[in-house]
Parts: C-alpha cells; structure tokens; sequence
C-alpha cells in the first residue's frame, strides 16, 4: 500500500526540506516509486532540484485550487522513479483563499488516494508553522515525520506537530494518521547538551523516535549551492550515510 508521508514541524529551518529531497532521493535509488509534493510557499524543494517556483500553471496551488487539475497535469518527472510536484510562491495566497472561497481542505487527499497506485511513496514537505497548508497535508497523509533539530525547543515544536495529528485524526477526518517518527537533526555528538537532549526525547517518546540521527553535518548545507542533495553531493559523507539509514528503517517499518 503506498505510503503518504507528511514532513512538518512548526519551527522553520529543522531539516524539512532536506529530509524530504534526500529520503525521495534515496528511495527512487532503492527502486521505489517516489512522488515529492511542495506545500510551501518558500518552495525551497522546488528551487533545490532546478525548477521555478514561479511557474503558477504547474503547482501543487494548481491542485489545491483548481478541481479541475490532475495530477498528471501538475507533476514533473524528475528522474525515472521520482516525480516532483513544485511549489509556488502563489501558495502563500492560498491560505486565505481556501478559506475565503470554501474550497475543500481535502482535495489534496482525494487527488492523492484517486492516483496513489502510480506511487510506493508520496513525500509532502509543509511549511514552518501550523497552518491550513500543513492541515491539507495531515488531512492527505497516512504518515507524518518530524524533523526536529537538537537543540532548545525541540520538544514542544514536537508536541505541537502530535496535537495536531489527534485533532486531525479524531475531528477532522483522517483516522488512520499515524506519527511515523520524529527524527533528530543537526545532532552533534559533541554537544553534552544535544546528547542529553536526545536522551531526554527518546524517554518521553518511546519507540517513536528513529534510531537513526541526521548529523549536523557541513557537506548538507553546502550541497544545495552545488545545486544537489547530500545523498549525491558528498554520497559518502555521515549526513548522506545518515539519510540512507533513514530511508532503510522507513522500509523496514510498515506503513499506516
Ligand atoms: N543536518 C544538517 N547539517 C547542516 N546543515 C543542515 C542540516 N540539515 C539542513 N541543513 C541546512 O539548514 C538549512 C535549513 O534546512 P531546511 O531548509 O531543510 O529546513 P526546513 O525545516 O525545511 O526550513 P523551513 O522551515 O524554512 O522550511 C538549509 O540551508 C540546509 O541546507
Ligand atoms: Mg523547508
């Protein structure tokens, strides 16, 4: 059964975006059949893989506001077991005119469930924040990842994300959305406070914190000026080596 991640946390700059392009990476690599979707009006996933995000016709605001888009319409083949569905910079318009207009929410999740079969992962990056955006996506998703750096705050930008999942699952129509992970990032093994920290989480959260931790790891940040994904930029480097890791525990752990 395909699985429909969502990739949120509510604070910005946590590893969203990177974690999203280097998983859809990896697991197109593994022979996955992968889609990635741009819920973010900073489109910052577009941009990372050379598309614009000016380009209105073909967005997921196209998708999220025209009932009369398909999918096909919309999506780009990026490689050939990863397609790409962009962001645009109209997406920050989309907050009040989804709600101005009455449009469905759940026109992602219809679109989504119609076309799942073409797909083994669909990978939804949200944007920062708790917004109608990130619901579109909760309310599409069967799964949810939370990125989450390892510093001060960390936990209730995770308690945030898991308040959010019961609303959705319990009020607003999505039962069957679980939490798949919170996965740590920018750790640094030096740090006796990240250490402690890392601690702390996989305490109050157990078994669902993924074994795996994303480094902070300076071949990440370079490799988006390379115009690339750690995974390919630095292939042998302890984030790229990291993602992969990630990638294999998804696969090992079933689906909603
Ligand atoms: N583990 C890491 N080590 C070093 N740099 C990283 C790491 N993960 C991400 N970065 C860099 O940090 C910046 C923020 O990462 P990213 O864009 O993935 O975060 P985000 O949560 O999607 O941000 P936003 O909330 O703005 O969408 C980027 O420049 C990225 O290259
Ligand atoms: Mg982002």
């Amino acid at each position: 059964m395909t699985r429909i991640l969502a990739l949120a946390n509510q604070k910005g700059g946590v590893g969203k975006t990177t974690t999203t392009l280097n998983l859809g990476l990896v697991l197109a690599q593994r022979g996955q059949r992968v889609l990635l979707i741009d819920l973010d009006p900073q489109s910052s996933l577009t941009s990372f893989m050379g598309y614009n995000p000016y380009q209105q016709d073909r967005s997921s605001y196209g998708l999220l506001m025209q009932p009369d888009f398909s999918l096909t319409r919309v999506m780009q083949t990026h490689r050939s077991t990863l397609a790409l569905i962009p962001g645009s910079v109209d997406l920050a318009g989309a907050a009040i005119r989804l709600v101005q207009e009455q449009r469905p929410l759940t026109r992602l999740r219809q679109v989504l469930r119609e076309n799942r079969y073409m797909f083994d992962f669909i990978l939804m990056d949200t944007p920062p924040g708790l917004n109608v955006l990130m619901v579109a996506g909760f309310l599409a998703a069967t799964e949810v990842i939370i990125p989450a750096q390892c510093n001060q705050g960390a936990l209730s930008g995770v308690r945030a994300i898991q308040d959010a999942i019961k609303r959705i699952r319990e009020g607003l129509g999505n039962p069957e959305l679980t939490l798949r992970g919170v996965l740590p990032t920018f750790y640094d093994a030096d740090s006796l406070y990240a250490r402690q920290l890392l601690d702390e989480i996989r305490a109050l959260l157990p078994g669902q914190v993924f074994k795996t931790v994303i480094p902070y790891d300076t071949h990440i940040a370079d490799a988006p000026f390379a115009g690339k994904a750690v995974v390919d930029y630095a292939p042998q480097s302890a984030g790229a080596v990291a993602y992969r890791q990630v990638a294999d525990e998804l696969l090992t752990t079933s689906g909603a």
